[in-house]
C-alpha cells in the first residue's frame, strides 16, 4: 500500500505507562510505529499484515490486541502496554514458566502468546484448560503444541498466586531438563531475531517481483520509483555480472531476472528497491514498471515428465528381479496415490542484514540452515573469498527445511555493495510464502505383492515428483523418497523409479521428512488392502514383514540395532488390542527415516572451544538453532564431558569458526556436533 500520499497526523497515546506524541501517517500500522519508532522488539511481524498468528499482540486498554492490522490513528488516547513494561517479577514468572514447561520452541510466536496470558492472568488468576483455549483463540504456534503451552500458563498462573516456587529446578547435563539456551529473552521477545537487529544508517531494500509465474521481462522501468521519497538505488540483474544463479545441488535460480529472460515460477525477483525505510523501499517497488509477456506456465507435472528436458534427476533402486517376482507372488495390489504441496508454515518470514566490511568484505547475518553452503554460494556469486564473506547465523523463527536454500543474502549483499551502506530486507509473509521451496506434490503408482501368508514379495513404484520452477534439493528429496519407498519391511524383490520434474510452480525442497512422508503414505495405503486380502489383522500383517537388525533394507544397507521399529509396534499392541475389543476405530501405520545425510556422503561434526575472559567458554559450532534446542543439546553434551555447568557455555554459529559442518538437516546435528 502506497502510503506517503496521506497527510500525516499527530496522534497522542500512552505507551508503557509514558505519555507519547507522534507526527505520523494514520494509516500506518500499530505494529509498524511500535516496532519502528519506538523499538518494541516484543511485537514480531509473523503474517502481518494479515492479523492471524498472533505474533504481534499488544494490549491496548488492558485489552490483547493484533497491532499488524491496526491503523495508527487507533492508538489515540488509549493506554499500550507491551512486555518491555514487565516487572521484575513478572517478567522471571512468564519466562520460567515457559521453559520450566517447554512452551516455547522457537520462541517467534511466544512474546504474542506472553502478552496474551498476562492479561488472562490478570482477570482470571486461575485458568482452567477451556479458558486458556478462548484465549488463545487469536494465536499460532508452529512448533510447539498446545499442551506445553496450557501447561506453562497453568505454571505462570501458579507461581502468580504463589502456589509455585520460582526458579524451577534444572538438571543440566545429557538427559537433564536444562533450559533451552537464551530461553528467558526469547520468551520476553528480547533475544534478536534478524528483523529485530538494528544497526547504525541501515537501509531498507524491498523487492520486485514477477507479475506471473511464467513470463518474458521485455522491460524494467525504475524511472518513477527511482524519484520516490528515500530512495537511494534501485538493483537489477545489471548490477550482478556474471552467473547470477544459486543453487545447493544444481546452480540454477537466478538471483535477479534480467531484461530480455523468462521467468519460470512466482519466486522469481526482477529488482531491489533500496530507501531510507521499509516503507518507502516497499511503496517505490510498487511504482517499478515491468513491462512482460505472458506465457502459458506447465503446471500439470504428468505432462511435464513427458518432455525429458523438465526430468532433472531419475534415481532408481533396484533388489532382485521384481517383476518376475510380482508375477508370482499370491496376492497384489496396484494403485496411484497423490500428495500435495505443503508449506513449513514457520512464523518468522525470511530477512537478512548485510553490513559493508572495512575490508572489501561482507558480514551477512543469515537466518539460513547452513552458515557455510551459504557461505559458498555467497563466494562464489560475489566472487569473494570465504574470509571476506562472513556470513552469522542469528537463530531463526522456525525453518523445517525450507530455510536450507538461500533466501534474501544474495539481495541484501548486492544492496550493501552498491550503496556501501548496511542493508536489511524483511519479506512479508505473502513474499515468504511465495519464495521459499516447500514440500513436493508425488505423483506415485505402487504395485505390491505379498504370498499366501502374508509375506511381503514384492514391491514397485514409480514415483514422479513436482520440483516447480527450480531444482532445490529436489533430486535428493526424491532419491531419498526412492529408498524409503519400501518403509520399514524387509522385502527381497525392490524396483523405484523417482523423476524430479521441474514445471512453473512453485520451487519445492526440503521439508521434515524430505520425500519419506510421500511414499509411507502410499506404501501404508497398499499395506491396508493386501492385509485385507490376505485375510490378516493390519498390525498382525505389518508385524510378520518388519526390518529387523541384520536384515536388508531396500537400497541394501543392512540394518543395526538402531532399528527399532519391532519394539515400537509391539509397545503400541496392547492399545491397539484394547481399541479393537472396545470396537472402535482404529488403524496402524508404520515409518522408517534415515538421520543424516546417507547416501554415501561424508558426515563432519566439529566444535571448537575459546576460554574467555570472565570464564565463560565460546562454543563455537557451524550448526543451526531453529527451534530445536541445537545449542542447548551442544551446552548439555559439553557440561557432561568437561564437568563445567552448562551455562558456562556460549554457543555460537558462524563461519569465522571453521568448524564446517554441512546444512543442519536430516536430524544430524545433534549427533554429529555431539561427536
Ligand atoms: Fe511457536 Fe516456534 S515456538 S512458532
Amino acid at each position: 500500500m502506497n502510503t506517503n500520499a496521506v497527510d500525516n497526523q499527530l496522534i497522542t497515546f500512552s505507551l508503557n505507562g509514558v505519555e507519547q506524541t507522534i507526527e505520523t501517517n494514520p494509516k500506518r500500522s500499530v505494529l509498524s510505529v511500535l516496532r519502528t519508532d519506538f523499538g518494541l522488539s516484543s511485537l514480531k511481524p509473523g503474517c502481518s499484515p494479515q492479523g492471524v498468528c498472533g505474533c504481534c499482540v499488544a494490549l491496548i486498554n488492558g485489552k490483547p490486541r493484533i497491532t499488524c492490522t491496526l491503523p495508527a490513528k487507533t492508538l489515540a488516547g488509549k493506554s499500550i502496554q507491551t512486555l518491555e513494561s514487565l516487572s521484575e517479577r513478572e517478567a522471571q514468572i512468564y519466562s520460567e514458566a515457559f521453559a520450566g514447561f517447554g512452551g516455547t520452541q522457537c520462541g517467534y510466536c511466544t512474546p504474542g502468546i506472553v502478552s496474551q496470558t498476562h492479561a488472562l492472568l490478570e482477570k482470571n488468576p486461575d485458568p482452567d484448560d477451556t479458558a486458556i483455549k478462548k484465549a488463545l483463540q487469536m494465536h499460532i504456534c508452529r512448533c510447539t503444541g498446545w499442551v506445553k503451552i496450557h501447561d506453562s500458563i497453568k505454571a505462570a498462573a501458579a507461581m502468580r498466586r504463589n502456589e509455585l516456587s520460582i526458579p524451577l529446578p534444572k538438571k543440566e547435563g545429557v538427559g537433564g531438563s536444562w533450559q533451552k539456551n537464551s530461553v528467558y529473552s526469547a520468551v520476553l521477545g528480547r533475544r534478536p531475531y534478524i528483523d529485530d537487529l538494528d544497526q547504525p544508517k541501515v537501509l531498507h531494500g524491498a523487492l520486485v517481483w514477477t507479475p506471473h509465474p511464467r513470463c518474458r521481462i521485455n522491460g524494467i522501468d525504475v524511472a518513477e520509483a527511482n524519484e520516490m521519497p528515500g530512495v537511494h538505488r534501485i538493483c537489477t540483474a545489471k548490477d550482478l555480472p556474471g552467473d547470477r544463479k544459486v543453487g545447493l545441488i544444481f546452480r540454477d535460480w537466478p538471483v535477479l531476472i534480467d531484461e530480455g529472460e523468462e521467468t519460470n515460477c512466482v519466486a522469481d525477483i526482477l529488482a531491489v528497491v533500496v530507501a531510507d525505510s521499509r516503507e518507502q523501499a516497499r511503496a517505490a517497488a510498487e511504482a517499478v514498471h515491468v513491462d512482460a509477456e505472458k506465457l502459458t506456465p506447465l503446471t500439470n507435472v504428468l505432462e511435464a515428465v513427458k518432455d525429458p528436458a523438465n526430468i532433472i534427476a531419475t534415481s532408481t533402486v533396484v533388489k532382485g528381479d521384481v517383476d518376475a517376482a510380482l508375477a508370482n507372488c499370491t496376492h497384489t495390489v496396484s494403485d496411484q496415490y497423490t500428495t500435495q504441496v505443503i508449506d513449513q508454515a514457520f512464523l518468522e518470514p525470511e530477512a537478512a542484514l548485510a553490513i559493508p566490511d572495512e575490508d572489501g568484505g561482507i558480514t551477512v547475518f543469515s537466518c539460513g540452515q547452513g552458515v557455510f553452503d551459504d557461505q559458498k554460494q555467497l563466494c562464489e556469486l560475489f566472487d569473494l573469498p570465504p574470509e571476506k564473506m562472513r556470513v552469522v547465523l542469528v537463530p531463526t523463527g522456525g525453518a523445517f527445511g525450507a530455510k536450507e536454500d538461500l533466501n534474501v543474502q544474495p539481495h541484501a549483499i548486492l544492496a550493501a555493495r552498491v550503496t556501501g551502506q548496511p542493508v536489511k530486507i524483511a519479506l512479508d509473509m505473502a513474499e515468504s510464502t511465495r519464495f521459499h521451496p516447500k514440500r513436493h506434490a508425488f505423483h506415485m503408482t505402487y504395485t505390491v505383492g505379498c504370498d499366501a501368508d502374508g509375506q511381503l514379495v514384492a514391491l514397485k513404484a514409480d514415483l514422479v515428483g513436482d520440483t516447480g520452477g527450480y531444482a532445490s534439493v529436489g533430486d535428493k528429496v526424491l532419491e531419498r523418497g526412492a529408498g524409503h519407498a519400501a518403509g520399514p519391511y524387509h522385502v527381497h524383490n525392490v524396483g523405484v523409479v523417482a523423476q524430479t520434474v521441474k514445471t512453473n510452480n512453485p520451487v519445492c525442497g526440503a521439508m521434515r521428512g524430505f520425500g519419506v512422508n510421500q511414499v509411507a503414505f502410499a506404501l501404508e495405503s497398499c499395506l491396508e488392502k493386501l492385509a485385507d486380502a490376505v485375510g490378516m489383522d493390519p498390525l498382525e500383517f505389518r508385524a510378520k514383514n518388519l526390518l529387523d537388525p541384520g536384515l536388508r533394507f531396500a537400497t541394501g544397507q543392512i540394518m543395526n540395532e538402531g532399528c527399532g521399529i519391532r519394539q515400537t509396534l509391539e509397545a503400541i499392541r496392547p492399545h491397539y488390542d484394547r481399541a479393537k475389543a472396545e470396537g472402535k476405530h482404529v488403524g496402524v501405520a508404520c515409518a522408517i527415516k534415515n538421520t543424516g545425510m546417507g547416501n554415501g556422503l561424508t558426515e563432519v561434526g566439529r566444535v571448537e572451544f575459546v576460554v574467555e575472559e570472565g570464564g565463560k567458554i565460546r562454543l563455537y559450532t557451524g550448526f543451526t538453532e531453529m527451534g530445536q534446542a541445537h545449542d542447548t543439546v551442544m551446552a548439555q553434551m559439553a557440561s557432561q564431558a568437561t564437568g563445567l555447568p552448562a551455562d558456562t557455555f556460549v554457543v555460537e554459529c558462524s563461519t569465522r569458526a571453521m568448524v564446517e559442518t554441512g546444512m543442519t538437516t536430516a536430524s544430524r546435528a545433534t549427533y554429529l556436533g555431539g561427536n
